[in-house]
């Protein structure tokens, strides 16, 4: 991915639970990114999903046995422990944990587990008595002692019938959790305040105003500074934040005026060393919200406008003079490049931000992808062709990193 530097061999260890299914989504996902993916499986696995299942979805044999394929001049537990630049089990069973907190060896993944030098992230599942069982917790802190990561299970209903924590953590969780212990962490310590999404300005109880931005590029902002080791929080209007990893603090809003109070009091309250508003606020709302449902033939004369309060500018004039926090704005267009680039700069100037992105409402709007020009207060300006916005948000993250 560029901008970012991440080592990229992943071995995925699979054990014997009913959420074993799951590791093959979370496989495609890091494969779909372009990691190279290679697979562990404990006996007790293979009677929940078949090898050829993993084999088929990582194009990579699925290594299930010591003696199967040993080769004298190949040890192939020591081979991809040493391969591995991350190891990941999910699920982990309590079996799992419980042997490896004494340093068992005696199958494949075990022994790759004890071999390895790679930092290694267990994601448990199990029903709710088993993980809260003084035995797994005893383990788990163990485990943790050595430094082993964990992506803790979620608390619902569980496979087994029981209510309670145990539930596999999402595979996204686990995604973007593995990919920070494999980032180089170039943002570790720094705390990111981001804006996203629509803002919607009710006119009565059944219509808003709003607009089409989908918040995909705020929360891929999100996403990425959380990789790259950043204290992340999110304020964010009514979008899907369900793919943004669960440590990033999440601020729900939903009107203009509620953006600008949650921006500005997160901006009073805590020492933020980067602030990027990529929101689509509202520049008006109606000034009066009916409380009935507006007639039809009513409609074009009860709706009265007021401007909003500007976020952006607020942030500039209460920043002052001062450098930091990193202050970046958005600005989208329609039309040609050269307004484009020159509306950017102007915005910058007026409302006193380091960066601004500027991109096209139809580069943008809705969609995975997204093309833009940075420039900066130095006078810079770097264009990002149409590529994911997981990318552009990291070109956008080494700009800021630059200021
Ligand atoms: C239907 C079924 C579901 C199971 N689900 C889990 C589970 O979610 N978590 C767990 O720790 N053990 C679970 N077990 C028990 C493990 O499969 C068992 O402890 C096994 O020895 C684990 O081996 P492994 O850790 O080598 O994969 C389940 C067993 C069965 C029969």
């Amino acid at each position: 991915m560029s901008g970012v530097s991440e080592n990229r061999n992943i071995v995925l260890g699979i054990t014997g639970s009913i959420a074993a299914y799951k590791a093959a989504e979370l496989a495609r996902l890091f494969v779909s990114r372009g990691y190279t993916v290679r697979t562990i499986m404990t006996q007790s696995a293979q009677e929940f999903i078949t090898p050829l299942t993993l084999q088929s979805v990582t194009g990579n044999v699925v290594m299930t046995d010591f003696w199967e394929s040993a080769q004298p001049q190949n040890i192939e537990h020591i081979e991809i422990a040493d391969w591995a630049h991350a190891i990941v089990v999910a699920p982990a069973t309590a079996d799992l944990v419980a042997r490896m907190a004494h340093g068992l060896a005696d199958t494949p993944l075990l022994a790759t587990l004890l071999a390895t030098r790679a930092p290694i992230v267990l994601a448990p599942a199990m029903n709710v008595n088993m993980f809260e069982h003084a035995a797994t917790q005893e383990n788990i802190t163990v485990l943790r002692k050595r430094g082993i990561h964990f992506v803790d299970p979620e608390e619902g209903a569980l496979a087994c019938g029981w209510n309670g924590t145990g539930r596999l953590a999402d595979p996204w969780e686990i995604f973007y959790n593995v990919r920070r212990y494999l980032a180089k962490g170039d943002m570790t310590g720094k705390r990111v305040l981001i804006s996203t999404g629509p803002t919607r300005e009710p006119i009565d109880p059944v219509r808003f105003i709003s607009n089409r931005s989908s918040g995909k590029m705020g929360v891929a902002l999100a996403q990425e500074a959380f990789v790259r080791g950043a204290d992340v929080t999110l304020v964010h209007g009514p979008v899907s934040v369900k793919k943004v990893p669960d440590s990033v603090r999440r601020i729900p809003v939903t009107t203009a005026v509620e953006m600008h109070a949650a921006v500005l009091q997160e901006y009073g309250a805590e020492p933020y060393d980067v602030v990027i508003m990529a929101a689509a606020v509202a520049d008006y709302r109606p000034k009066y919200v009916a409380e009935d449902k507006i007639k039809r033939r009513e409609f074009k004369d009860r709706i009265e406008m007021v401007e909003n309060p500007d976020i952006l500018l607020d942030l500039g004039k209460q920043r002052k003079d001062s450098k930091r926090p990193v202050l970046v704005g958005f600005a989208v267009e329609t039309g040609e490049i050269d307004e484009l680039l020159e509306q950017a700069r102007d915005k910058m100037k007026r409302k006193q931000t380091d960066l601004i992105i500027g991109n096209f409402a139809s580069d943008a709007f809705d969609l995975d992808t997204n093309h833009v020009w940075m420039l900066d207060r130095t006078g810079r300006q770097e264009e990002v062709a149409t590529t994911f916005k997981s990318r552009v948000a990291n070109r956008i993250l080494d700009a800021v990193l630059r200021l």
